[in-house]
């Protein structure tokens, strides 16, 4: 939803983390590095109000259920989603049609090149629904993405 507070359009952006995700720091590091979850947030926030972001909000879940009742609630209330769904993309339908249901932009994310992994996360069953999708920078997938979102909705 866009505001017009002083001729400026504010932005807000919602920004969903999968299963797992909450113990990035200690989890695989030599793959998806020594960050934590909120520090890779913090590093967002402060992005997003550099670049003029009215809104940032933040969730994390490991439960399929919660995220795709994030995403219905998106509608209207957010201009953006991205999302790393983590194991998720790879098998769950109900996130791919919870995106497909609503008219917010999806920009999937991962820290990892899924592409160059095991051959089942090579498939993501949500690329198909959302506007693109950022993986194998770590930290700097999610700035990208951000960057993206920012620029787009810049744009409109
Ligand atoms: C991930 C990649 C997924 O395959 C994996 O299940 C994750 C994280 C990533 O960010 O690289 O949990 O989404």
């Amino acid at each position: 939803m866009e505001l017009n507070i002083n001729g400026i359009n504010t932005k807000r952006i919602l920004v969903l983390h999968g299963p797992n995700l909450n113990l990035l720091g200690t989890r695989e590091p030599e793959i998806y590095g020594t960050l934590t979850l909120n520090e890779i947030n913090e590093t967002l926030h402060t992005r997003a109000k550099e670049w003029g972001v009215d809104e940032i909000d933040f969730l994390q879940s490991n439960f399929e259920g919660e995220l795709v009742e994030a995403i219905q609630k998106a509608r209207g209330r957010y201009d953006f989603i991205l999302l790393n769904a983590a194991a998720l993309t790879h098998y769950s339908i109900a996130l791919r049609d919870a995106i497909a249901a609503i008219p917010v932009p999806v920009i999937e994310i991962h820290l990892s090149n899924i592409h160059k992994r095991e051959e089942f996360r090579r498939q993501s069953v949500i690329a198909p629904v959302v506007m693109g999708q950022i993986c194998g920078f770590g930290i700097d997938s999610y700035i990208a993405a951000l960057e993206i979102a920012i620029r787009k909705l810049r744009k409109g």
